[in-house]
């Protein structure tokens, strides 16, 4: 007898052969990105409404099968592998965007609508919106993991986009949190709750996105400098000075390789910053203006200007495809990834200090961040089986994470605990933890939203 079989009967009856238990479906939905493994769900839904995700999670709850929301399967700590077995919800099916209200610069969208779908309907609006994880995910699963991207450093993360959720709770109740006004003081932040909950609290069917004005101007540059040392440094001068970064990302040498290896482009292998503002014609210039200057007395050289709209496409596509870039480097090689975020003052010391940890790993790897965040990763690259490399690479983030902490900052800025960081939740959090235990405690009482993952288990 399969695991779970008597439900999964049930939501056959329910969606017909919309739920599918063959091999060739659960392995695909029990991949991951990264170094994580884990064997497949035991079944693969595709729900098409918010009902039949009720439905569903009605049925699951009541025969205890462990219920993993999947988008575009492109975390990158292993949030959605199926660790306990249970059923995967692909939300992919409902994907339609709603609503847009251009006036009141908002959009509503199912979960399965992603991020480039998105403002590919808004093109006409003169509307756009800004969050931009590396890989074309899902809006459902930025949300679910608070994602954030490059352009975070002006315009926030999933936290600050997400006005309101529908979310259908591990019991099968839909609930509405939060509304459509820009802010709101009445009651607890469920919507918060929601936004990086990874799936554990409830599965989102619905979000109500805070859209932004494309901007009357925008510029982009790279700029090279002679050390890692001195870009970060003019990292850290240029946001105490206040200038309005749209973009500030940091790539080192072995990313430069990777993206002219992957893109055809002939940048020289140092390490870069890529700078965007958006404003005004006259803000732009002035605070470009005001940034030449600054990356100069840190030794910035070399500025090259994405002049047409096309040549800020090409170099943006090219930073958001860093990180398959760089795998490319070591073929069959998996990654490691960390993902740490620091006090701004901190960062200098936290970017030489995993430069060093990657060193003593003697793996082959990158160093790349958002660094206006004061959020940078390291992706190091191990061949998959080879568990002393891989043990290797785990010290290494390891240690980045516990320094992270160390200097007052957070085991993860974006990509999220999933698996690989839930060691971390305790010493990050302290007495906080038990106070994320009795939240789970009281919305899943029998653990079977993304059962495993995040919080530690229960006793
Ligand atoms: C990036 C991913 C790894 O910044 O977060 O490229
Ligand atoms: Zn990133």
């Amino acid at each position: 007898m399969v695991n779970h079989q008597s439900a999964f009967d049930e939501i056959r009856a329910v969606i017909g052969d919309r739920l599918s238990q063959k091999d060739s479906d659960r392995d695909q939905h029990g991949q991951s990105e990264t170094w994580h493994r884990a064997p497949p769900p035991d079944a693969v839904a595709w729900p098409e409404t918010t009902g039949e995700v009720s439905q569903i999670l009605a049925i699951c709850h009541r025969h205890r099968c462990p219920v993993i929301g999947w988008g575009t399967g492109t975390s990158l700590e292993g949030h959605a592998l199926a660790t306990r077995g249970g059923l995967v919800l692909d939300l992919m099916r409902m994907d339609r965007v709603l609503e847009v209200r251009p006036e009141d610069m908002l959009a509503v969208v199912q979960p399965g609508v992603t991020r480039e779908a998105l403002n590919t309907d808004l093109r006409a609006t003169g509307l756009f919106f800004p969050i931009d994880p590396g890989a074309n995910a899902s809006l459902g699963g930025m949300a679910a993991t608070r994602a954030s991207g490059t352009m975070a450093v002006r315009y926030g993360t999933m936290r600050d986009a997400v006005l309101a959720l529908e979310a259908v709770l591990a019991d099968g109740t839909v609930i509405r949190t939060g509304t459509k006004a820009a802010k709101s003081s009445a009651g607890y932040d469920l919507t918060g709750l929601m936004v990086g909950s990874e799936g554990t609290l409830g599965i989102i069917t619905e979000l109500t996105l805070r859209l932004h004005g494309q901007p009357e101007d925008v510029s982009a540059a790279v700029c090279t400098f002679g050390t890692m040392q001195d870009a970060v440094n003019c990292v850290t001068m240029t946001m105490q000075s206040g200038i309005p970064m749209a973009r500030i990302e940091f790539m080192d040498a072995v990313a430069m390789r990777a993206v002219n290896l992957h893109s055809g482009s002939d940048y020289p292998e140092q390490p870069h910053l890529m700078v965007e503002f958006n404003g005004s014609p006259d803000g732009v210039r002035a605070n470009a203006e005001a940034f030449g200057e600054i990356a100069g007395d840190c030794g910035g050289q070399g500025f090259h200007w994405a002049a047409t709209p096309e040549d800020r496409h090409r170099l943006w596509e090219a930073r958001h495809a860093a990180y398959w870039a760089t795998l490319k480097l070591r073929p069959g090689a998996t990654g490691v990834v960390t993902d740490v975020c620091v006090p701004m003052s901190e960062l200098p010391g936290a970017v030489e200090a995993a430069a060093a940890d990657m060193e003593e790993a003697g793996l082959l790897g990158n160093i790349v961040g958002h660094v206006g965040d004061g959020n940078f990763h390291t992706l190091m690259l191990v061949e998959p089986g080879n568990e002393a490399e891989l043990s290797r690479a785990k010290k290494a983030a390891d240690a980045m994470a516990r320094r992270a902490l160390e200097v007052g900052g957070t085991v993860s800025g974006e990509h999220g605990i999933g698996i690989g960081k839930r060691g971390f939740m305790a010493s990050q959090h302290g007495a906080a933890l038990s106070v994320m235990g009795a939240i789970k405690s009281a919305l899943d009482p029998h653990d079977i939203l993304n059962p495993g993952k995040m919080l530690p288990d229960r006793n």
